[in-house]
C-alpha cells in the first residue's frame, strides 16, 4: 500500500508518470487479482454425482417439496448454479442434493443426496471447512457426531443464525448444547455480545477448546490499553506487570469465570 501511495505522489509531481501510471495499474491489477483468489479460492463449485440422473431445475422440486423451495429464495445458496446445467440461477437445490431427475421421476424418495447425512456434501464446495474440521480441536462433525445442519439451517434464510448469538439472544444456536456458558449471569462477560465467536472459532482451531489465540492476546484485541505507565503493563485500570507472566488470562488461576460470574465482577470464580 505505502508503496501504491508512494507512486502515486510520484504522478502528482508531473515526471515518469506514464511508466509510474503503468506500474500502478499492474499493482492495482494485481491486488484485485490476490483479493479475488483470497475470496473464491475455497468455494469451487462441484456438485454431488448420481450417476445416470439430469438437472431439472427447483420449480420441479417445488411440486412435491412447496415449503423448502419457497423459503429457499431468500439464501446464498440460492443464487449457485449448476455450471453446465444450462439453467442459470435455478439449480441452487440440486447444487447440494445433486441432480433430481431419476428422484423426480422415482418419486418415492430416493436417487438424491441427503447432505443432513454427511457432511462431504458440503465440503465438495467448502474445502476450506474441510480443513478446519481436520484440526486438532473441532467439534465432532467427521466423526459423524454432529452436523452441519445442528448450526445452519440450509433451506431458511437463517443459514448464519449462529451469527446472531448475542447476551439477549439465549437461545442461540450455540446455547442448545452448552447451556452453562451462555446463560444469563450476574456479572456477565460483555465480550459474549460479540458472539462466541469472538472467541471460539466453531468449525476448528490449533487451540485447545477452540480458542481463536492460545494465549492472552485472546484477551488483548479488545482489553489492550495505551501504557502511559512505561514500568507497569495496565489492563482494566489494573497493575498486571507480575501477572501476565504467570500464563493465559484464563489459566493462570485469575479469570476463570470467563464466560460471566454470579459472585465477582472480574470474572475470577
Ligand atoms: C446448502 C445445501 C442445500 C441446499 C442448497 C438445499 N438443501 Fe435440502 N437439505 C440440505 C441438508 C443439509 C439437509 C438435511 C437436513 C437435516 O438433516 O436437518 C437437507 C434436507 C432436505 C430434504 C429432506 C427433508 C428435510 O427437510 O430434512 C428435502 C426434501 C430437501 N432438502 C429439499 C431441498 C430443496 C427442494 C432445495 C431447493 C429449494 C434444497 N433442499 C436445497 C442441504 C441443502
Ligand atoms: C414427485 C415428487 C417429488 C419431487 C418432484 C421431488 N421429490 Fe424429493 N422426495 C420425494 C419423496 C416422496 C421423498 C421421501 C419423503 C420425504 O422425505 O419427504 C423425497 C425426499 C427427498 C429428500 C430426502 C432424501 C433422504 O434420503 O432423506 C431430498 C434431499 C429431496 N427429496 C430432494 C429433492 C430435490 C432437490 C428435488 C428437486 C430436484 C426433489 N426432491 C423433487 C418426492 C419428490
Ligand atoms: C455447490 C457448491 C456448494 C455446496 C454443495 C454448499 N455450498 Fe455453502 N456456499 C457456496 C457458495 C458459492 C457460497 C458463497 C460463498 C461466498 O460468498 O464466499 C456459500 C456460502 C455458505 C455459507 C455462508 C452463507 C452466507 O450467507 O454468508 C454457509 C454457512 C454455507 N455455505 C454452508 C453450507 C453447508 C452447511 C453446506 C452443506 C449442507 C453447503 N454450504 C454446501 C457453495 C456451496
Ligand atoms: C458448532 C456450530 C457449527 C458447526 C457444526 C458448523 N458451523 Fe459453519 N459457522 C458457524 C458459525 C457460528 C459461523 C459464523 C462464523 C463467524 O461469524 O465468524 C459459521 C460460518 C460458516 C461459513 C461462512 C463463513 C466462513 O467462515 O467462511 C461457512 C461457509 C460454514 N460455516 C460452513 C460450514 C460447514 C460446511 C459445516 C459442516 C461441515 C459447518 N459450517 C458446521 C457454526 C458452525
Ligand atoms: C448440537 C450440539 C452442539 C452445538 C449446537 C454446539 N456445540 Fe460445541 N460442542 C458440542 C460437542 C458434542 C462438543 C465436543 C465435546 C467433547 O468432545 O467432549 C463440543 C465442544 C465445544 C467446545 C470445546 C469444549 C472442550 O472441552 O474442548 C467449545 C469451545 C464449543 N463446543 C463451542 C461451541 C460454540 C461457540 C457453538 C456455537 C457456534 C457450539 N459449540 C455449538 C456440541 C455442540
Ligand atoms: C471472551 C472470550 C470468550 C467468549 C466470548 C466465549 N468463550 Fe467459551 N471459552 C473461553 C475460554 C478462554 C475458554 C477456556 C476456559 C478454560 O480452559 O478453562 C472457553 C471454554 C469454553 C468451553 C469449554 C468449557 C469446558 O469446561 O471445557 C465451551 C463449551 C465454551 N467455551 C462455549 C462458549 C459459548 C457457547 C460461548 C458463547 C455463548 C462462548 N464460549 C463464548 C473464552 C470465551
Ligand atoms: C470481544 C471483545 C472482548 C474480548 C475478546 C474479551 N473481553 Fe473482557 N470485556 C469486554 C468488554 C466490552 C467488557 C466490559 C467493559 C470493560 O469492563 O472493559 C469486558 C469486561 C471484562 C472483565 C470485567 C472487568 C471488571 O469490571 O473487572 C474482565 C475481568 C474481562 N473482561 C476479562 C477478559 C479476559 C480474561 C478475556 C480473555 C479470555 C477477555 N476479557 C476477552 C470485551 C472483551
Amino acid at each position: 500500500m505505502i508503496n501504491i501511495i508512494s507512486q502515486i505522489r510520484r504522478i502528482g509531481n508531473g515526471k515518469r508518470s506514464i511508466v509510474s501510471a503503468a506500474a500502478v495499474l499492474l499493482m492495482l491489477l494485481c491486488t484485485l487479482f490476490l483479493i479475488s483468489c483470497l475470496s473464491t479460492d475455497s468455494v469451487t463449485v462441484a456438485v454431488p454425482d448420481i450417476p445416470g440422473a439430469g438437472f431439472v431445475g427447483n420449480e420441479t422440486c417445488s411440486a412435491c417439496h412447496e415449503q423448502h423451495v419457497k423459503e429457499f429464495s431468500f439464501t446464498t445458496h440460492a443464487r449457485l448454479s449448476v455450471p453446465n446445467a444450462r439453467m442459470a440461477g435455478s439449480t441452487g437445490c440440486e447444487s447440494c442434493h445433486g441432480a433430481g431427475s431419476l428422484h423426480v421421476d422415482d418419486g418415492t424418495g430416493k436417487f438424491i443426496v441427503n447432505p443432513g447425512k454427511s457432511p462431504q456434501a458440503c465440503f465438495v464446495c467448502h474445502l476450506d471447512k474441510q480443513a478446519e474440521f481436520n484440526l486438532p480441536f473441532h467439534h465432532p462433525v467427521t466423526e459423524g457426531k454432529m452436523n452441519c445442519t445442528d448450526c445452519h439451517d440450509p433451506h431458511g434464510n437463517d443459514i448464519m443464525k449462529p451469527r446472531q448469538i448475542a447476551i439477549a439472544g439465549m437461545n442461540g444456536t450455540c446455547s442448545q448444547c452448552h447451556k452453562e456458558q451462555s446463560m444469563p449471569y450476574i456479572f456477565s462477560h460483555e465480550a459474549l455480545r460479540e458472539g462466541c465467536v469472538a472467541c471460539h472459532n466453531p468449525h476448528g482451531s490449533f487451540n485447545k477448546k477452540m480458542l481463536v489465540e492460545n494465549d492472552s492476546n485472546l484477551c488483548l484485541k479488545c482489553h489492550a490499553q495505551a501504557h502511559t505507565d512505561v514500568n507497569a503493563v495496565r489492563i482494566g485500570r489494573q497493575n498486571h506487570t507480575t501477572r501476565i507472566p504467570r500464563g493465559a488470562c484464563w489459566t493462570a488461576g485469575c479469570h476463570t469465570a470467563i464466560h460471566g460470574s454470579n459472585i465477582d465482577t472480574h470474572l475470577r470464580y
